[in-house]
């Protein structure tokens, strides 16, 4: 049977699991249209609020490499480098929402079977900044928007009562879902913020305030490098910085480690995975660990603005897998390697007679000469027993 790619995800019907992430790639209806030429299966639109959005003067968002034959990691552009992630400080859409609802008409009138989430954003201080959520959730799907998902993980917010700020409160993220499922027509997905302890408290807080799903991850809290010579962090601007948000590759195995304690704790639940994808393995990883769609930001901003060659090795990568696997829907391997992922004391332990533990054993005390062996010798590479 033909490898079936479309999917049904809180109760809308896509034609491939893969999404455009909220970010520069879905900040305006041509990209938007693009994406969906281009194959997307789903996309949702750069973050929209009701408040005046001014960004940083100079670049918003770039990206560290690594080098191929040094430990080398910098923003610099030069050859032979491998993306090891993005690291932006853009704020949400810097549009208003009257330059959104007439886009939104003509986006969904011109791709009526693609799925359109709009990604919203207000505060939660005030009976007002809670009403905002709701002007905000009606104007989008009195557009035709499809779903609605609520940013509550910009990770640089300075007011207390937004972004990743209302991410870290469980009351507050049951409150904002709360407020917008009372007007919702339309699925509620909630975007969660990877900076918390447990997150699988915060995913309740929002369940409970009947969220219809959970998208995870946003970007990690972190700082651009320093730059040796010169002293200044690789972005700044008059030489200060702030706290902005990793994504791409290195946070592939991070926001896994997020969606796996999700999953499993809510194992009946829907969720969209983000983090690192920029080709099928990547996604695959997700959709093992349970999520029903993914989504993708990094990669497809290094690949013409939207992302045309990510779509198309995404959505041929999951036709190969599901051949050679035997799989004909998402529904025969979603969720396979959920319950995989144990307490450490499951992780079965050597017998006695072949543990040789011990740092000395384990070779963390051999000299310079031996730490290629130690380090093989640890990875398994070329141990063999001692004792045989
Ligand atoms: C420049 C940039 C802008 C972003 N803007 C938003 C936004 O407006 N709303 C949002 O929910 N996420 C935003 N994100 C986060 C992405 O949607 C995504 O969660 C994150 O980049 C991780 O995915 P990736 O590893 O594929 O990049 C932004 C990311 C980047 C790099």
């Amino acid at each position: 049977m033909a490898a079936q790619l479309a999917v049904t995800f809180t109760g809308l019907r896509f034609e491939n699991p893969f999404l455009l992430a909220s970010a520069p790639p879905t900040e305006s209806d041509a990209n938007i249209m693009r994406a969906f030429d281009a194959g997307w299966g789903g996309v949702v639109t750069k973050t929209i609020g009701l408040h005046p959005v001014v960004n940083v003067a100079g670049p918003k968002t770039k990206f560290l490499r690594a080098s191929a034959n040094s430990t080398y990691l910098s923003m610099q552009k030069r050859p032979g480098t491998a993306l090891h992630s993005s690291w932006n400080w853009e704020l949400i859409s810097d549009k208003t929402l009257d330059w959104w609802v007439p886009r939104i008409a003509r986006i969904k009138q011109a791709y009526p079977s693609r799925i359109l989430v709009a990604s919203i954003m207000a505060g939660s201080g005030s009976d007002e900044e809670l009403r905002h959520w709701q002007t905000l959730a009606k104007a989008c799907q009195d557009e035709g928007a499809d779903a609605l998902e609520l940013n509550l993980s910009c990770p640089h917010m300075d007011r207390a009562d937004m972004g990743s700020n209302i991410g870290k409160d469980q009351e507050l993220i049951s409150i904002v879902a709360q407020v917008v499922h009372e007007v919702a027509r339309v699925p509620v997905w909630a975007k969660l913020t990877p900076s918390t302890t447990d997150i699988v408290l915060e995913a309740r807080g929002a369940f409970l305030g009947g969220a219809d799903a959970i998208t995870s991850s946003n970007t990690f809290p972190s700082l651009p490098l320093i730059d040796p010579d010169t002293l200044d962090f690789e972005m700044n601007v008059d030489g200060y910085v702030s706290s902005g948000g990793l994504g791409g590759p290195a946070i592939l195995p991070l926001s896994m480690a997020k969606m796996a304690q999700l999953t499993q704790a809510f194992p009946d639940k829907a969720f969209s995975g983000i983090g690192g994808i920029a080709e099928f393995a990547h996604a695959l990883n997700y959709f093992l660990l349970g999520c029903g769609t993914v989504q993708v930001c990094t990669a497809a901003m290094l690949d013409h603005a939207i992302g045309p060659n990510v779509i198309k090795g995404l959505i041929e990568g999951m036709r190969s897998a599901m051949e050679r696997h035997g799989w004909s829907s998402l529904e025969d391997f979603r969720g396979l390697r959920r319950d995989h992922v144990v307490t450490h004391s499951k992780i079965r332990r050597p017998d006695a007679k072949a543990y040789h533990g011990g740092y000395e054993a384990e070779g963390y005390a051999a000299s310079d000469a031996a730490t290629d062996a130690v380090a093989d010798a640890a990875t398994g590479a070329t141990m063999k027993p001692a004792s045989r």
